[in-house]
């Protein structure tokens, strides 16, 4: 059945936050593309506009603000030209603070959580019926995934592809539990197909995406449940996929199997995201990270054991409520041991309705400052280090999009470094080794043998 199309529309969506956030964008341009929508490059031109929002520090809901702030007098003028701009405000944010949103900014004409854009075709009929603005924030019964279309139209080489949502781990920082939900897996078949269908239309590697993905358990084709590292030896069977990668990770759920996947799984990248937030054991137990730093050790040891080539990224938080300096020190210790190839670090940021809110010990925010500065200096260097150690080296790089310049090519290194090379744009989507000639903070440089760059 072909749903019926209508004169040609635009959709613009701007997306903050983490890569599930990316996935979701993506969807729900597959949700309307088969009621017209085709995707605007500029806010001003969209008949409908979505902000896909992020929940998970502080200053978020300014920036929806402020940006709702510009949109308002794009929507005034296609209103005053005798059309209409339908303004959504989608994810993290929106299922938070649904309610606040509608009061600030009454012309926004859809408020909806991260559980319901399946529905975007009932919402937009909703509202272009003018029966009132659309607050859905329920956690629907039926999960969203059975609803969205089965094509992924034009995923480019590197697709994320979700397999879980939500998150029952509650640490007590953290917003995600509520605005996501409880822990879902989808379905080994429905993955699987959706895994084939990227690889058809493009895709060489998948990155496969949960808030907490190695909690993963659906149900596998023979009935039973599935834990992460089984899903991966099977998606490693389906020939032209090149590489298989997924984040986040918590320390907890590193299972034997998926640490077995590292040794086993030459497309598994020899890199993982599996982030330790502190290396303080008192600060893991009041954050409720339900590890201790040394469980974090012994895991690192096992990967490494398994994959001596693994590269680690991890993220942390300083000034939780009550860190002392010799917390804060532990968690130095920590990334002075292990060493990582990348990381993200921030602030604590205070989350109303989560538990480490109501902590009494808050600490003064100029020790926050100071303490990220230093751990920052720390990791910029191994990050640097790393990259260094990468010149002379010859790497693997999928390449993913002609880079910025004129006859160079943009491409990544198995521990997900950026990778420019000289080469022709016909080598996208193709992994070739590259000889690595230098090195930034960021990125590497590279040539490719003659024979391949022409
Ligand atoms: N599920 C992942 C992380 C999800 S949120 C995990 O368990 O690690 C991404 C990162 O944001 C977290 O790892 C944490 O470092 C950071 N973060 C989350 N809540 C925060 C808060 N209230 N203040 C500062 N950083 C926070
Ligand atoms: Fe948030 Fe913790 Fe769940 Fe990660 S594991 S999403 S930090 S509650
Ligand atoms: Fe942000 Fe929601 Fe992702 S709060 S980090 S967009 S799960």
């Amino acid at each position: 059945m072909s749903l019926p199309t209508q004169s040609p529309k635009k959709v613009f969506i701007k997306t903050w936050g983490c890569q599930m956030n990316v996935y979701d964008s993506q969807r729900m341009q597959d949700v309307v593309k088969p009621l017209g929508y085709a995707p605007a490059e500029d806010m001003a031109d969209a008949d409908l506009v979505i902000f896909n929002t992020c929940h998970i520090r502080e200053k978020a809901t300014d920036k929806l603000f402020s940006e709702l702030g510009r949109v308002r007098p794009h929507q005034k003028t296609k209103a005053e030209n005798g059309g209409r701009m339908i303004v959504a405000v989608a994810g993290c944010v929106a299922q938070a603070e649904g309610a606040e949103i509608q009061r600030r900014a009454p012309y926004v004409d859809m408020v909806f959580g991260p559980q319901t854009y399946h529905q975007l075709p009932e919402m937009i009929a909703r509202v272009s019926r003018n029966t009132g603005a659309v607050l859905n924030t329920e956690f629907p019964p039926e999960p969203k995934f059975d609803h969205l279309p089965q094509d992924r139209a034009n995923p480019g080489v590197t697709a994320f592809l979700s397999i879980q949502e939500g998150c029952d781990k509650f640490c007590t920082f953290c917003v995600v539990p509520y605005t996501r939900g409880a822990e879902y897996s989808r379905s080994v078949a429905a993955i699987i197909a959706e895994a084939e269908n990227l690889v058809q239309n493009g895709a060489r590697e998948i990155m496969l995406l949960g808030q907490n993905v190695n909690a993963f358990h659906g149900e596998g084709i023979d009935g039973q449940s599935w834990r992460l590292g089984r899903l991966i030896y099977r998606l490693a069977k389906i020939s032209r996929l090149k590489r298989i990668r997924y984040m986040t990770s918590h320390p907890r759920d590193m299972d034997d199997e998926l640490i077995a996947a590292h040794r086993d799984i030459p497309q598994l990248m020899p890199f993982l995201h599996l982030p330790v937030q502190s290396g303080s054991d008192s600060i893991l137990q009041a954050m409720n990270r339900k590890h201790t730093a040394d469980d974090y050790r012994s895991t690192i040891d096992k990967l490494r054991n398994a994959q001596p080539n693994m590269a680690l990224s991890s993220d942390f938080i300083v000034g939780f409520p009550g860190e002392t300096d010799e917390d804060f020190k532990a968690t130095l210790d920590l990334v002075r041991e292990i060493t990582f190839a990348q990381s993200f670090s921030f602030k604590y940021s205070c989350r109303p309705g989560t538990p480490a809110a109501a902590m009494q010990n808050q600490i003064d925010e100029k020790l926050k400052d100071t303490r990220l500065l230093e751990l920052q200096s720390i990791l910029r260097t191994q990050q640097e280090k790393f990259n260094h150690s990468m010149i002379g080296r010859t790497l693997p790089v999928l390449f993913e999009n002609p880079s910025g310049r004129e006859g160079m090519l943009f491409g990544r290194s198995p521990y997900m470094q950026a990778v420019r090379v000289a080469g022709s744009p016909r080598l996208v989507g193709e992994e070739l080794p590259a000889t690595i000639t230098d090195a930034g903070g960021n990125s590497l440089t590279g040539s490719l043998q003659l024979a391949d760059a022409a």
